[in-house]
């Protein structure tokens, strides 16, 4: 039995038909089972990173929820050969304040093509030190033949290994929560 797990997913999209929030919704009732859900909607209300001023409300939310998460979750698409800049945005707000250092974490990448973004959030994410390993990490290229209108994975090479990712990420999660990390 596995231990009881806090996973925060966050979509890279703001986009109200975002196949990527599409894909993480339908993910919920799986990972539901490993503990709570939570599928944050604040990145929109995040201000542009300046770390002159004090640290607005919305900042000090989103930081919360990742520190208090054991897993974090990540799908995000491709924009203009790049990262999307909301998620990239709040993410340089936990630059100095490390919420993400040895976090358990999990990336998907979803779009078109998707290789530019992919290895970019890689690069990322491994310079904030985030627990991201290659089974933790999937390319779904070609996402819109590859989803449902629900955003469930109908491609069996990309529900495998989205399957894998899954696996990976609550174990690595529930070593954390034993080792009161
Ligand atoms: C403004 C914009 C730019 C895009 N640029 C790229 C791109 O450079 N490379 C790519 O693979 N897909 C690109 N796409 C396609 C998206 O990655 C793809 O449609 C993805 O599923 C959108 O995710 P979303 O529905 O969650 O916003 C772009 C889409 C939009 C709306």
């Amino acid at each position: 039995m596995e231990q009881q797990i806090k996973i925060m997913a966050v979509s890279g999209s703001l986009r109200s038909s975002s196949s990527t929030t599409r894909v993480l919704e339908a993910l919920q009732a799986r990972l539901e089972q490993y503990g709570s859900y939570f599928l944050f909607k604040g990145l929109a209300a995040i201000p542009p990173f300046d770390d002159a001023n004090e640290t607005p409300i919305e900042v000090t939310v989103w930081r919360q929820h990742l520190q208090e998460a054991d897993a974090v979750l990540i799908c995000s698409p491709e924009y203009a050969f790049g990262i999307p800049g909301a998620l990239k945005n709040a993410i340089d707000w936990t630059v100095a304040s490390g919420e993400l250092v040895n976090k358990p974490l999990a990336l998907i990448t979803a779009a078109t093509s998707g290789e530019k973004a992919h290895a970019a959030w890689l690069d990322v994410f491994n310079a904030l030190s985030a627990n991201i390993t290659p089974e933790r990490s999937v390319l779904i290229s070609h996402v819109r033949a590859k989803i449902d209108g629900k955003g469930n994975i109908t491609d069996p090479p990309a529900a495998e290994a989205i399957k894998i990712l899954i696996d990976s990420l609550v174990t690595s999660a529930s070593s954390s929560v034993t080792a009161g990390n």
